[in-house]
């Protein structure tokens, strides 16, 4: 079935199983790494919820952990405009705790530099970044995650809770606009 959004077909880039076996993969690295640590996964709205949702049910019940988010938005259309709007909302004091950030895409870099900074502020005990996708070649800021599904060519994607200006968010596979 040929899916069409605003005139232009989508093809798939990742199916429900590809996306699945790499998010098991990284929450058996991190249930691993936070035993005992008691990390909060701050995820970044509103892009990466479905993305924090599979890694979430994929870690192991054993571990202790929180959850909270923050909001912001560097994007219109299909260019990142780099200015984060606003680092809003989170609900815990992380000082003292182990952050893990949770993203769904890197592309310059910018957003997630400019919310790592903000967090550092906090005073956490440590931040690292946990992130879905990164498009290779395309950072404007050395920013390298520390838990990465994979990395992906230059090519604008959707689904998995990626939009294009308010369509596709909740396709539950990734797809990209030729
Ligand atoms: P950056 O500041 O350029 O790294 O932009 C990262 C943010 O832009 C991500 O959190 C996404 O919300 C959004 N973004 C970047 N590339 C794409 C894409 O291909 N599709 C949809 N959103 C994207
Ligand atoms: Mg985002």
């Amino acid at each position: 079935m040929n899916l069409v959004i605003k005139g232009k077909e989508l093809q798939l880039y990742f199916s429900k199983e590809q996306l699945n076996h790499m998010v098991v993969k990284i929450a058996n690295q991190i249930s691993a790494d936070y035993q005992e640590k008691h990390p909060i996964f701050i995820g970044v709205l509103n892009g990466a919820f479905m993305f924090m949702a599979d890694l979430i049910r994929a870690v192991d019940p054993q571990l202790k952990f929180q959850i909270d988010f923050i909001k912001l938005s560097s994007y219109e259309g299909k260019q990142s405009t780099g200015i984060v709007k606003a680092l809003s909302g989170l609900k815990n004091d992380i000082k003292g705790r182990h952050v893990i950030i949770i993203e769904d895409i890197i592309e310059t870099g910018l957003t997630i530099t400019a919310v790592i900074e903000e967090m550092k502020k906090l005073e956490p005990a440590s931040v690292k970044l946990c992130a879905c996708f990164l498009k290779t070649g395309k950072q404007k800021i050395n920013i390298q995650p520390d838990y990465l599904c994979t990395e992906i060519e230059d090519k604008f994607i959707i689904g998995y809770g990626l939009d294009w200006d308010e369509y596709g968010r909740g396709l539950d596979q990734l797809y990209y606009i030729q």
